[in-house]
């Protein structure tokens, strides 16, 4: 849905009583066909998450353009009042790409790729947390509730609260946060506990996630912890205070999908898409940002060694493969692009032939009316990610898929498989495994496959975003700070 930038001339809003922080706003920006400024909703799992939630509670969003240097004074989209933090190109440089994207992220994805440790990208961190803590602090009105998304911002919990004490302050962590051995070779891994500490309520996507921050926090921090509360001993002058940290698995807009999964124009696309690859009986999917936590290349290993087996293969089956761009300037994300692509290429090399590629691959990032077409016309849907916090590509899938057909092959190691446990699990660093599993996904009859859909759908329509986000903000209401 376009979004105006409507600033000039609107009256000074009353400080919010509802605020979501999170590195980035919910909206990108374009020209229009007039030439004008226009916001669009991002795609993106965090956005697609909390969307409606604000949209029910009229809200601020305090978080970053996505471009360098951007000026931008705050906005109101909707009902919703954006307020942008400007970064620096040094700081999108040094905090976004360096010490979130290239730190953090191999860091808390279990070391998929090695994290790279710099001084620099450290104090740039703090720097942009702190700024975000402070444009927090003066949009909440008295008392507030303050929502903290990811681990870009994991200081501005305990920043906010030196400056806020009236605020309930909730944080979330989309994705996995490593066991202690991992977690531990962080030089900065206290300052970090420490400012998650300064929360009320710490969700996480699995319970291990969670006993794994319980852990760092008794280790580092000397917190006494029993179950999932936490008490800090008064220092420095700051009194003692109880918190919680719990999983609350994140979801989707299960019925809004659906809903866009039924409308003609949608279905339409997906039997044209159909007949455009030549009606093959078996189609199979990925969706993933191109990230070396998705498990891309061990998928497309395990998919290439089926052709190579005679077991599939083009024009009967055929894989599309959707890898939107993603973090393009960090080292890591370009190897894997180049390797991505080379096996891409010989496995087309190989199977393809003039007209019947083995592979279709696409670089690309699609509107969401196009995303839920390629989940409708799936037969098998590959989510394979080595590690992944929740993966709400599994859950958009058995979303659309309401008649019951399909199949899910899921990597055990996504926050989705503690939930969706009737999918085809796979461990993917397992390639014959994986291959078992893709092959029985391909050859599962339909009764099979309503036989698994059906709790997978029961599921995803029970624990969707709105139960998500109405349990985080009521556990947050009910923690006592004292
Ligand atoms: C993951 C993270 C989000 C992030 C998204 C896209 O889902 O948990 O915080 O926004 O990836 O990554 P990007 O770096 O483009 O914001």
């Amino acid at each position: 849905m376009p979004r105006k930038s409507e600033t000039a001339g609107r009256p000074k809003r009353s400080k919010a009583s509802f605020v979501v922080v999170a590195n980035r706003l919910p909206v990108d920006r374009s020209i229009g066909p007039d030439g004008r400024e226009e916001w669009r909703t991002s795609p993106g799992g965090l956005v697609a998450a909390l969307e409606p939630v604000l949209a029910q509670n009229s809200g601020t969003w305090v978080g970053w353009t996505g471009a360098p240097d951007d000026k931008q004074p705050p906005f109101e989209a909707d009902d919703l009042r954006m307020v942008p933090v400007t970064l620096s190109a040094d700081e999108v440089a040094d905090y976004y790409e360096g010490f979130s994207n290239a730190t953090l992220w191999p860091l808390y994805h279990d070391v998929t790729a090695p994290p790279v440790f710099e001084r620099r990208w450290w104090d740039a961190y703090r720097e942009v947390n702190r700024r975000f803590a402070a444009v927090a602090a003066e949009e909440a009105a008295t008392g507030a509730i303050v929502w903290v998304q990811d681990y870009q911002l994991q200081l501005v919990p305990a920043l906010l609260r030196a400056e806020r004490p009236d605020l309930r302050i909730g944080f979330f962590n989309h994705i996995p946060f490593p066991g202690y051995e991992l977690y531990s070779r962080l030089p900065w891994r206290t300052q970090v506990v420490e400012g998650l500490l300064g929360a009320d309520l710490i969700g996480f996507q699995r319970r291990d996630d969670a006993s794994n921050f319980l852990r760092a926090a008794r280790v580092l921090t000397g917190a006494t912890t029993r179950g999932s509360v936490i008490e800090v001993a008064p220092k420095d002058g700051a009194p003692g205070r109880h918190l919680r940290a719990a999983p609350f698995p994140i979801s989707i807009d299960t019925a809004g999908l659906e809903a866009l999964s039924r409308r003609p124009d949608v279905v339409g696309r997906a039997n044209e898409l159909r007949s455009e690859l030549g009606n093959p009986s078996t189609v199979l999917l990925g969706v993933d940002r191109l990230d070396y936590t998705k498990g891309i290349l061990h998928r497309l290993r395990a998919y290439g060694e089926l052709l190579d087996d005679g077991e599939l293969g083009p024009p009967g089956t055929v894989l599309i493969q959707v890898a939107s761009p993603s973090r393009e300037r960090v080292g890591e994300y370009q190897n894997l692009r180049d390797e991505v692509e080379l096996i891409v290429g010989r496995v087309n090399g190989d199977h393809s032939s003039v007209g019947n590629p083995a592979i279709h691959y696409l670089h690309q990032s699609f509107p969401k009316e196009e995303m839920a077409a390629l989940y409708l016309l799936a037969d098998v849907m590959l989510v394979t990610p080595l590690r992944d916090g929740m993966n709400l590509v599994a859950k958009e899938y058995v979303a659309c898929h309401h008649d019951l057909h399909g199949a899910l092959v899921l990597s055990e190691f996504t926050g989705a498989a503690d939930e969706l446990r009737q999918a085809f699990l796979v461990n993917p660093y397992d390639i014959d495994g994986m291959k078992d599993a893709i092959l029985a996904a391909v050859r599962a009859t339909p009764v099979e496959q309503s036989r698994r859909m059906r709790p997978l759908r029961r599921r995803v329509i029970e624990a969707d975003v709105h139960h998500w986000a109405n349990t985080f903000l009521g556990a947050l209401d009910m923690v006592t700070t004292s």
